[in-house]
């Protein structure tokens, strides 16, 4: 298997990006989430570089741009795409307009740049889109014509829009050129919800929420199994089974859940870069390993579409450890 990382054009902006993009929020939070010091945290940033990632995706309220910043100042600025965003509160406002661009010169400074490759709205629910459009991002484009962004992206808030509402809308609106999505192999609506509208605007995409919990705790995927069980959207057998995902790890298959979860989402038609969070060495060499593996045989990815493609909003879990916000 060739560890050699791949790169793809992110729709319309043009940007060649890793295939693998490293995420610097979620509950890791490159490892300032799990008890890593911030030395070991750039250290991490800079192997994933070493190793071929180009895209960096932090945000204002991760508490990991500092960090971004530090590990960015040994290489070229042009040889790293940076993605960060601004939080805004949903009635927020006319303020709103000074508040994205406050957050947008902040982020300049923790960061040590002078221009965000990507400035995306963070966590935007259905309703809060109109105050996004038509109030925060007139403000951000003048912004963008100082030269201190290239692109606008749109962060979908996962648990709150299982539907996928708010970017429905977005990709039709001709000013965001990326939009971040949540997809995985129990929560498969983007495929028939999104990609097709990213696709036809050519709309980058990031995803997130590969293998979030779900998928890199068993006693978690167990709690959705016995819940999705007594609700009647699985069988039964789902919840009693001891190694409930095991038909997926065989020879010609995935070693690991969280392999086969990385895989799944890699070559679904529509991701352009799949992001994943960790704050440890070891699962970041394997996960880029799992990104540029082949897809999951046929059998198996029909297998999973048959069994959970019906299922809406599973395992999108919040992060604990940012209160009062819902979406990472
Ligand atoms: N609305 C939004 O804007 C939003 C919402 C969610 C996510 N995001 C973005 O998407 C990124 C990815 O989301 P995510 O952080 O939840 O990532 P993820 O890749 O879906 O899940 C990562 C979790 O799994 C663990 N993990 C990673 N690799 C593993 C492996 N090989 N084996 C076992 N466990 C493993 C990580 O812990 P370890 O540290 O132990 O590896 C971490 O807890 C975020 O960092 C953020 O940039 C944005």
């Amino acid at each position: 298997m060739s560890n050699r990382m791949e790169y793809v054009t992110l729709g319309r902006t043009g940007i060649r990006v890793s295939v693998a993009g490293l995420g610097c929020g979620g509950f890791s939070r490159l490892g300032l989430g799990t008890g890593k010091s911030e030395t070991e945290a750039v250290a991490l940033v800079r192997e994933a570089m070493d190793l071929g990632i180009n895209l960096l995706d932090t945000a204002a309220v991760y508490g990991t741009e500092g960090v971004v910043g530090q590990a960015i100042k040994t290489v070229p600025r042009d040889s790293v795409v940076i993605a960060t965003k601004a939080w805004i509160p949903r009635r927020e406002g006319r303020s709103a307009a000074e508040r994205a661009v406050a957050s947008l010169d902040n982020s300049l400074r923790q960061l040590g740049t002078d221009y965000i490759d990507i400035f995306q709205l963070h966590g935007v629910s259905p309703g809060g889109y109109g105050q996004a459009i038509e109030i925060i991002a007139p403000a951000l484009l003048k912004e963008r014509e100082k030269g201190k962004l290239r692109h606008l992206g749109v962060t979908e808030t996962g648990s709150s829009d299982p539907d996928h509402a708010m970017v429905g809308r977005a990709v039709e609106d001709g000013i965001w050129d990326v939009v971040m999505v949540a997809f995985h192999m129990m929560h498969q609506n983007a495929r028939t919800k999104v990609f097709p509208g990213t696709m036809a605007n050519r709309v980058g995409t990031l995803l997130m929420f590969a293998v979030r919990n779900i998928f890199s705790r068993p006693e978690r995927l167990a709690a959705a199994l016995r819940e999705l069980t007594a609700s009647r959207q699985l069988p039964r057998w789902l919840a009693d089974a001891p190694n409930p995902l095991g038909f997926l790890i065989h020879k010609d298959g995935a070693s690991t859940v969280t392999e086969a979860a990385y895989r799944f989402v890699r070559h679904e038609p529509g991701v352009d870069v799949v992001l994943f969070g960790t704050g440890d060495r070891e699962h970041l060499r394997t996960n880029i390993a799992s990104l540029l593996a082949p897809p999951l045989p046929l059998a198996d990815r029909q297998t999973l579409t048959k069994l959970f493609g019906h299922l809406v909003g599973v395992g999108l879990d919040p992060p604990y450890s940012m209160p009062g916000f819902s979406s990472a």
